[in-house]
């Protein structure tokens, strides 16, 4: 048994165990003068420092806040090639849709990562997700996407198998553009042997699917998000990213696990998600990024959804290689609270990916935590481009 007293902690700051809705988003326990007491990588005390038990082994973290470990619940943080021209020409006023449907973008960067090798994969991942971790993320979703043919699909997610050893991830099979011919038969190659697939080998515990004008239709993503559900694999989606097809309300129909994007939801869609335990994810760096209007994160806060927040980081549509700035970035373009927001990053991004051993600082809870640069945790969502966190610790052992 390994047991240590986390002490010097000025404000313990944590929302409550499990995904947490509406008004629930912003009541945040905070403990001033706290301590943390970690025992085999979880948290079996938490308390004012005066009360603490008495341990043999302490570390004395100095008087800063400490905050749960943040969770990124949706990142493509694996691919080759790059997309500075699609920038370039999207900022001369060339639309990212309209880029995708000439064969660039998406396509793009299927190209350079289906030329990839697994281990071209992970030494071009390492570092997207080092700099993840070192802004507050403890645990990290990484999506395949951009292999398209299926051996390239499969080389993306034993990249993330690999890197797995390193860092705490949970892999999504995404199934993200069809090709631009036999779109039947590459629909049903996913349902009959790529997710079969995929299951038997244990690479993915969700499939994703691109649900949108330009991808894959309402229908296909519901033959694809049956054959999932029927291997027991959770399923999540893209959805209303530029129009709103009704993906949305078919993943509330089905119990995906999250709907991410949401830019272009309405009513409807803000309505089925509050009537549904799927979590909403959104994404502000794909608004910083593309110039595009904000997920309205607000209103499906105060509608009773439960919100969660992630970088999206890939190269075409959120570059953000920081999920403290994604924290900081839905105060400014969702309308979140602060406190919203550290609900939306940790407890609410864990159950986006079916977790609810880890967001919180509670009794049985993972050890993972944030003890930052100063006292005050509002850094988190105050701070833009400087690192607030000073110290990430998984399972209780600084990284
Ligand atoms: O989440 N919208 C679709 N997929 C990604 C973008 C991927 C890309 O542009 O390479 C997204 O934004
Ligand atoms: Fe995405």
């Amino acid at each position: 048994m390994t047991e240590t007293l986390f002490s010097g902690i000025s404000h313990l700051v944590t929302p409550a165990p499990g995904s947490q809705r509406g008004a629930a988003m912003r009541e945040l326990t905070v403990i001033e003068n706290a301590a943390l007491l970690v025992r085999d990588g979880l948290i079996a005390w938490v308390g004012a420092e005066k009360q603490a038990p008495p341990t043999p082994e302490t570390h004395d973290l100095g008087g800063v806040a400490v905050v749960p470990g943040l969770v990124d619940p949706h990142t493509h943080a694996v691919w080759a090639g790059n997309r500075l021209a699609d920038f370039e020409a999207r900022v001369a006023g060339v639309p990212y849709e309209t880029i995708l449907a000439a064969g660039g973008g998406i396509r793009s960067s299927i190209a350079a990562t289906a030329a990839a090798t697994v281990e071209q994969l992970v030494t071009l991942a390492r570092p997207r997700l080092a700099a993840l971790r070192q802004s507050g993320a403890t645990t990290i979703e990484v999506k395949s996407g951009y292999g398209m043919d299926f051996d390239a699909e499969l080389r993306m997610l034993r990249a993330v198998q690999v890197l797995g050893h390193e860092f705490e991830l949970s892999p999504t099979l995404l199934i993200h553009v069809p090709p631009t011919e036999n779109r039947e038969d590459y629909v049903r190659g996913v349902c009959e042997t790529l997710i079969p697939e995929v299951a038997t080998e244990s690479l993915a515990t969700a499939v994703d699917v691109f649900c949108e004008a330009e991808a894959f239709s309402v229908e296909e993503t519901r033959q694809i998000f049956e054959v999932a559900q029927a291997h027991g694999l959770k399923i999540k989606l893209h959805a209303d990213q530029f129009h709103a097809i009704g993906g949305t309300e078919l993943a509330c129909q089905m119990g995906a696990l999250s709907v991410d994007h949401l830019e272009a939801s309405g009513p409807a869609q803000i309505a089925a998600l509050a009537a549904s335990n799927t979590v909403a994810t959104i994404l502000p760096g794909v608004t910083l990024h593309l110039g595009l209007p904000a997920a309205p994160g607000r209103a499906l806060i105060d509608a009773g959804a439960v919100v969660a927040v992630g970088t999206d980081l890939n190269p075409g549509s959120s570059p953000l290689f920081s999920v403290q700035m994604a924290l900081a970035l839905s105060v400014r373009l969702n309308g979140l609270t602060p406190a919203e927001a550290l609900t939306a990053c940790t407890v609410n991004a864990a159950a986006a990916l079916g977790l609810s051993d880890r967001g919180s600082l509670s009794v049985g809870m993972r050890a993972d935590f944030l003890a930052l640069h100063g006292p005050d945790w509002r850094e988190l969502p105050y701070t833009l481009g400087a690192n607030p966190v000073r110290d990430v610790f998984v399972g209780g052992i600084k990284l």
